[in-house]
């Protein structure tokens, strides 16, 4: 799932247009002071925001992306799953242009992403390890990207504020950049990914090294954004990942193994499990487990019971019920039998699914 090719029906890219020779193009914001000429620009009605097509990416002899095809839907917050070295960050890479795909395509808004005029201010980016420039002020490092935006400069700083106050930090705009601590600096560069409003943002590991309260601030941040851009994001934080993200694709050593809608990952729409007190045993008697019972609900395909993990897990037909009705059949059933329960949750989780798969 996730990964149909669409490019045969998307419009070839057009041919760059010509540029002034040795110096700035023309703003397209000179004639329009409210950014709205900058939205002028050439752009595509393109279905698929990032659409990768058998990407593959090889440093000498070690394949780092292995024929990787991902179509990434305008709109969606999607996310890059994997372990350590599985190609996230090479994955990026190439969608942001700084690499080359050793064979296949990458296209982003129908554009490649060596197409720097029709992507400029489209396309937002937060590298893993994104390094400031230590004796920028912040305030003068945001408003020197967005003027690379063609901002005008009144513009540029309000927009640069505005990505600063988003992170929280508009205290900083006069500090230097090399005295913020990490998770400081992963903010201001998570403002910058923002800044102007782009239609694609990547970002590698926004929450890495953020203390709990940041971390979560930050959801809320890529939360409020959901909807206005297509977020493409990567995280070991599983959990934040199953919270934020509407699909994904799980990657191990360079290629996709799994890809889809979020409920489709986790099996949030198919699997319901049920914890219980320790010591809980199947059986009939009051406080066991009456798997014959729950095997009997009509929505049901199968149960199983393992005492050792303390789970039940009920697989049911997405035909028949919603995950909620076969959890309320399913606790009216042992809440009866007088089972008593620690926790209930739909689906496998998305951490379970990437353990299975890599
Ligand atoms: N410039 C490079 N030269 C050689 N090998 C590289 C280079 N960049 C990445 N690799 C290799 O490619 C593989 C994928 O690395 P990548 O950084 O994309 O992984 P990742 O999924 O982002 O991992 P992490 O979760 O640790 O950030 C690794 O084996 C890595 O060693
Ligand atoms: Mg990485």
């Amino acid at each position: 799932m996730g990964d149909a090719e669409t490019a045969a029906t998307k419009p070839e890219p057009a041919p760059e247009e010509k540029k002034p020779a040795g110096d700035i193009p023309e703003s397209p914001y000179a004639q329009d002071a409210t950014g709205e000429g900058k939205k002028k620009k050439k752009k595509k009605d393109v279905e698929t925001a990032v659409h990768l097509r058998k990407v593959t990416k090889r440093f000498g002899a070690k394949t780092a992306v292995d024929e990787v095809t991902l179509s990434i839907p305008m709109g969606s917050v999607y996310g890059l799953i994997g372990p350590n070295g599985a190609g996230k960050t090479t994955t990026f890479s190439m969608m942001a242009g700084y690499l080359h795909p050793t064979e296949g395509s990458v296209e982003i808004l129908g554009f490649k992403p060596s197409a720097v005029d029709e992507l400029r201010s489209r396309l937002g980016v937060l590298p893993q390890d994104a390094l400031l420039p230590s004796n920028d002020k912040v305030g003068e490092f945001l408003v020197h990207m967005a003027r690379l935006q063609d901002y005008p400069g009144d513009k540029a700083e309000e927009l640069a504020r505005e990505a600063l106050n988003d992170v929280e930090g508009k205290e900083w705009w006069e500090q230097r950049c090399g005295s913020l601590s990490h998770g400081m600096a992963k903010r201001v560069s998570l403002a910058q990914a923002f800044l102007g409003a782009p239609d694609v943002v990547l970002l590698d590991e926004p929450t890495a090294g953020l203390d709990p309260r940041v971390a979560w601030e930050m959801r809320q941040l890529i939360k409020l954004k959901k909807g206005r851009c297509t977020i493409i994001i990567s995280s070991h934080n599983l959990q934040e990942l199953e919270e934020i993200c509407d699909a994904a694709a799980i990657l191990d050593r360079g290629r996709v193994v799994a890809s889809g809608p979020m409920t489709e990952l986790t099996a949030a729409n198919e699997e319901v499990r049920v914890k219980v007190a320790p010591g809980t045993k199947r059986g009939t008697q009051p406080g066991q487990v009456p798997i014959a019972k729950l095997q009997e609900l009509a929505m049901v395909r199968s149960v199983d019971f393992s005492d050792e993990d303390r789970e039940i897990i009920v697989s049911f037909e997405r035909s028949k019920a919603d995950a909620e009705t076969v959890i309320g059949h399913v606790l009216w059933i042992l809440l009866h039998a007088q089972v008593r329960i620690s926790g209930v949750t739909k689906g496998r989780g998305l951490e379970q699914r990437v353990m299975d798969l890599t």
